[in-house]
């Protein structure tokens, strides 16, 4: 048996729960498999009959633009019947369970689950709740895991950069309750990116980081200093008990990043931001909107990478569209 849950005897994905454990080739083959599907969206009728016949759950138990729309319209375009539970008008108001919630929806034949919830593990809940023909993908748990976030990260570096082992990429603000920060430090390792650091004020710094084999900076000028690639995280206030920080104007000041700062990397660094992002607190809107930006293309790609996961846990991995 394998010691990895989302992952069968024999090896393959039966889960996307987190990107922790996971050997270096399902990464490339989920990142191989997505740059099949990017042409999808050129063609007149934006649809391929990979998923026909399947019913996928959108389970959005916390809010979100970019994951459940790009989850939904990768779904559609694998020709799968998507259902979006509207999380506040169904019958949890009224005390089920979110397990009970699940069992009533595979009784309609569900093939797949996509979760997000605020509580850290629930998507491991429900992939050890379920059947074995039914796979459940991880998109976004509390402060623990974001995997599709991370390997749509990792495909953009790979379209702009070509390749991983000789990046120095930057990670910079609140580590500290970001699930998007922690699955894309494992992805960058297991990738083999030899420097990644993250830049951010100690209180949002997690203790013993280190042992994720980063480096740690608590200056941006020096912890952006010739990386390649600088990723921005939003402040989670939701996320944070009590005052980390003396105010948003003095976040900004230090940690904000401006044309200055970015001037630090190098010269044809690109920036992103998994969204939502603050203007004004964590980035200036001139880089926001600037030309070594990638934030809208990281959306964009989002698509082909879930298209990609969907596909391959449903077993029809890296087959080509028709
Ligand atoms: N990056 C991300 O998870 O964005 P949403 O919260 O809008 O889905």
């Amino acid at each position: 048996m394998s010691l990895n849950p989302q992952l069968t005897a024999d090896g393959r994905l039966q889960h996307l729960l987190t990107i922790e454990g996971l050997p270096p080739h399902i990464l490339f083959q989920i990142l191989d498999t997505a740059k099949t599907f990017e042409q999808v969206a050129q063609q007149e009728i934006k649809k391929v009959p990979i998923l026909q016949g399947k019913s996928i759950f959108n389970l959005f138990f916390e809010a979100s633009t970019r994951t459940r729309t790009t989850f939904e319209i990768a779904a559609k375009r694998l020709s799968a019947d998507v259902i979006n539970l509207n999380v506040s008008a169904s019958s949890q108001s009224k005390g089920e369970t979110l397990l009970d919630t699940v069992d009533n929806l595979c009784a309609m034949q569900a093939d797949m689950f996509v979760v997000r919830h605020a509580e850290s593990g629930a998507a491991h809940l429900i992939a050890a709740h379920v059947g074995p023909g039914i796979h459940v993908i991880n998109a976004g748990d509390g402060r623990h895991a974001h995997p599709t976030q991370a390997l749509l990260d990792m495909y953009t570096i790979r379209h702009y950069k070509q390749q991983f082992h000789t990046l120095k990429v930057a990670i910079v603000g609140d580590v500290l309750h970001s699930r998007v920060a922690r699955s894309q430090i494992h992805a960058l390792t297991t990738l083999k990116v030899p420097e990644v650091r993250v830049i951010g004020p100690k209180t949002l710094i997690p203790r013993h980081v280190e042992q994720l084999g980063v480096q740690v900076f608590h200056d941006m000028n020096s912890g952006l200093r010739d990386v390649d690639v600088v990723i921005m995280l939003r402040l989670q206030n939701e996320r944070m008990n009590g005052a980390l920080l003396p105010s948003r104007d003095e976040y900004f000041k230090y940690y904000g990043l401006t044309p200055a700062k970015l001037a630090c990397a190098k010269a044809d660094a690109i920036v992103m931001h998994p969204g939502p992002m603050n203007r004004g607190v964590e980035i200036d809107s001139e880089v926001a909107d600037g030309v070594q930006s990638v934030i809208l293309k990281q959306v964009t790609f989002g698509i082909a990478v879930r298209m990609a996961v969907m596909s391959i846990l449903a077993g029809e991995r890296g087959r080509k569209p028709s």
